[in-house]
Order: structure tokens, then C-alpha cells, then sequence
């Protein structure tokens, strides 16, 4: 394939995965893409952010914004958006997903979830920006964000420390991410069935205590603060700050302070320098998690971040081969943690390559001029997609795909193909 018929392959995927209707509750039209018609059905969070990255990278600026209109058109007033929008199928995908909802909330409408996503939304909104430059669709989304990024920072901020805690394994949008697994009292290993309660347990705890934010961050069950999440929200934070600097809005100095604390607190809470990796935070107990997922390569993408820092870490696990270097990398926990399972299974990100991954990664690497590991993963992308289609994710000795087929995130790599020294 070449690069032209791989970027015409991901916009036939986004184009048949995208649904549209007219919603009497809220008086709106929607439009919004599922990542698989099969087994994601919703308007998903941080899956329409990424979708916003896929689409600008094709030109389909249009497209972008009726997708980001859709996610806020649910938006409380208090600015909170949850990780799943049910617009026309109200019906949950699974029973598990019960548990994720509002309670008091009538689930047989169009309706949200009670649980939050990787904030990647004000860069959503900056890329449709700068392809645009639209100034009416800025000055209508504006307002919004941050209302959105005010709404997390008044709740999800628990410990007044700046960062985020997520309070079940779900909102990391990792979902079986290994990091969590002592968080939920899972003993280290291969996930099993057992783990499927604890998770679900810690959801069916959280729904029973309605959600309520005070209640959960006193009683600590579960509370993360995590690298992925943490830097997202550090990014977008920043990219706020932007978009209100080029409106004059005074808050930009606001938005620009607040991603800055993050930063410092993620280097002094989460960076272990005997180990040289970001790593995840229990909220409950202060302590680093110590398992090595790709997420401790994360925060290299933040301007700012010491260089002292990235060549410790990129050069110390990047090319490991007990860790994540594989035939396709990257694999989504070290292949020497005892979790580590390649192969295809219902507990996701414990293994398998997700060109999710690569793509974060590999800004981080190119932004960090590591160009020939940043060459590498792009190689991998093109060969798992030659070989095996745009599937959810893909083993990473084999490269077999497994789950979604059809799967919209794989249509990152357009985004990456484009990416260029100007539009980093
Ligand atoms: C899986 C992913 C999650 C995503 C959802 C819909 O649960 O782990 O991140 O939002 O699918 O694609």
C-alpha cells in the first residue's frame, strides 16, 4: 500500500463508521463516528478526539467539527462531559456498563456516562483551528472547554496537588492497563477472571455511592493518579492557553500556570530516577506503581521536560529487548512484567500492540529527535497494517491482528505520516 491508499483506506473507515441523526431531547443534530460498528457502538470521548486528529490529517476539517459539537452537546452546566454519549442506540453495550452510568439518570434517553476520558479535546480544537482558522467555531467550542477543563480541575484535582486521580481503571481509557491491577487487589500476573470482578466491583462500588466525588476521595478505594492521563491533560492545558491567547482572553496565563504545575508535579510525584520512568501514582497510599507500560515514555512529548530526563529514559528502555523491543513494537506492558500476554484476550493494553501507542510515542520520539526509533515504529505501522488491516491491536511478535476489525484508531497513521518538524 502505498501512503495515498493508506490515507484513502482510514477515510472509507471513519466515513462508514460515521452516524447521524437528530435528537428531539436536545434539539440537536448529531454526528459522531464508533470506532467499531460492532462492538463500540457510542459517541466515545477521547475516541472522537483522536477520530478529530485522523480526520484534520485528511482535510476533513467539516467532519472535525460536527464531531467535537456532538460531544459537547450533552455538556452540563457545570462543564462536565462523560466518557460515553448515547445518542439514538440508548441502550448499554454491555451489563458491565451499567455500572458506569448517572445514577437518577433515565437510561432509556440519550443520555452521558459518570466516568471522564483522556482530555485531548482543546488540541482537537486547535487543529481544527489552524486548518481552518474558523474563528466562529472557536468562539462557540471556547467557552465550552473551558468550562470542561474547569470542571476537572474543581473535581478530579482531589489531592490540590494539580494532577488528576481517576477513580476506576476505565477512565484511563487503558482500561486493563497492568499498572492498576494492586490498586484493585489483583496479584501480579496474567489477567483472569478474577481480576474481571475486582474491576467490575470497583465500578459497582463507585455507582452505589453515586458517584459522588466527596465520598470517593475520602474513602480512597481507588484513586490514580496516572502518567497517561496526567500528561494529556498537561498538553491540553497548554493548548487551552494557546487558543485564549489568540482570542486576547486573559485566561490564557490561567490555563498556561495550571499545565505548568502539572508538569512539575508529575516530575516530582511520578519520576523514579533509580528506575528512570514516569510512573502511575496510588492515590490512596503516595506510592509509584512500578510496572513498566508505555505510558512512562509519555510526558517526553511536554515542552519544557528536562532533556537530562528524556535521554535517561529513551535510552535506557526504549531498545530494550527483555522490555519493549519487538518484532512489532510497541507492546503494551514490558514483555518482562509477569502480565505480559501477547495474544488476543478481553483484558485490553496488557500486551498487544496498539498503534495508539506508537503514535503518541512516536511525537515523543521525533520531538525529542530520536529519529531512527521514531522511524522504526512508522515502519511498524505501515507492516501491520500491509499485513493484517486496521485492526484494534496486533501481537507484537506476529503481528496477527486481533479484535475490532475495521477499527478507526489504526487510522492514526495518517496523522503520524504527516507529522513534519512544522507541525510539531
Ligand atoms: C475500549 C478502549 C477504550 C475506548 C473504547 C471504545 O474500551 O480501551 O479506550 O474508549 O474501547 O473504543
Amino acid at each position: 500500500m502505498t501512503d495515498d491508499q493508506i490515507r484513502e483506506a482510514v477515510r472509507d473507515i471513519l466515513k462508514a463508521n460515521t452516524h447521524e441523526g437528530y435528537s428531539e431531547q436536545f434539539q440537536t443534530p448529531y454526528c459522531y463516528i464508533q470506532p467499531s460498528t460492532s462492538t463500540y457502538p457510542f459517541q466515545y470521548f477521547w475516541d472522537t478526539c483522536l477520530h478529530v486528529f485522523i480526520l484534520t490529517a485528511l482535510d476533513e476539517h467539516k467532519l472535525a467539527q460536527q464531531n467535537i459539537r456532538s460531544l459537547f452537546a450533552m455538556q452540563d452546566d457545570d462543564g462536565y462531559v462523560g466518557h460515553m454519549l448515547h445518542w439514538s442506540r440508548v441502550r448499554p453495550a454491555k451489563w458491565t456498563d451499567i455500572f458506569q452510568s448517572r445514577p437518577g439518570r433515565k437510561l432509556f434517553r440519550p443520555h452521558m456516562s459518570a466516568l471522564i476520558q483522556p482530555p485531548l479535546v482543546a488540541q482537537t480544537v486547535q487543529r481544527i483551528y489552524s486548518g481552518t482558522q474558523d474563528r466562529e467555531f472557536l468562539d462557540e467550542m471556547l467557552p465550552k472547554l473551558k468550562r470542561y477543563f474547569d470542571w476537572l480541575a474543581k473535581h478530579r484535582d482531589i489531592d490540590g496537588d494539580g494532577l488528576i486521580s481517576i477513580i476506576t481503571p476505565f477512565e484511563s481509557g487503558m482500561d486493563w492497563k497492568p499498572t492498576f491491577d494492586q490498586v484493585v487487589g489483583f496479584p501480579r500476573g496474567v489477567a483472569n477472571r478474577r481480576l474481571f470482578w475486582r474491576v467490575v466491583g470497583n465500578d459497582a462500588r463507585n455507582f452505589l455511592h453515586r458517584y459522588k466525588i466527596e465520598t470517593l476521595a475520602q474513602k480512597r478505594y481507588f484513586l490514580v493518579k496516572e502518567v497517561g492521563f496526567n500528561t494529556i491533560y498537561s498538553q491540553n492545558l497548554t493548548a487551552l492557553g494557546q487558543l485564549c491567547e489568540d482570542v486576547g482572553d486573559p485566561d490564557a496565563a490561567r490555563y498556561t500556570a495550571m499545565a505548568d504545575r502539572v508538569t512539575r508535579g508529575m516530575i516530582e510525584l511520578m519520576y523514579d530516577e533509580e528506575d528512570t520512568a514516569f510512573y502511575d501514582v496510588d492515590a490512596g497510599t503516595g506510592e509509584k506503581i512500578r510496572v513498566l507500560t508505555p505510558t512512562i515514555f509519555f510526558p517526553l512529548v511536554i515542552r519544557g521536560l528536562p532533556e537530562s530526563i528524556t535521554e535517561a529514559l529513551i535510552d535506557r528502555h526504549i531498545s530494550r529487548k527483555d522490555e519493549f523491543d519487538t518484532e512489532y513494537p510497541i507492546p503494551s506492558v514490558a514483555k518482562n512484567d509477569p502480565s505480559f500476554n501477547p495474544h488476543e484476550s478481553e483484558y485490553l493494553w496488557r500486551g498487544p500492540t496498539w498503534i495508539f501507542y506508537n503514535w503518541f510515542i512516536y511525537q515523543c520520539l521525533f520531538y525529542r529527535d530520536y529519529r531512527d526509533e521514531a522511524n522504526k515504529l512508522e515502519d511498524t505501522m505501515r507492516k501491520l497494517i500491509q499485513q493484517s488491516g486496521f485492526r484494534e491491536y496486533y501481537n507484537p511478535f506476529t503481528g496477527e491482528g486481533y479484535g475490532a476489525e475495521n477499527f478507526t484508531w489504526s487510522g492514526l497513521v495518517v496523522d503520524m505520516l504527516n507529522l513534519t518538524d512544522e507541525t510539531m
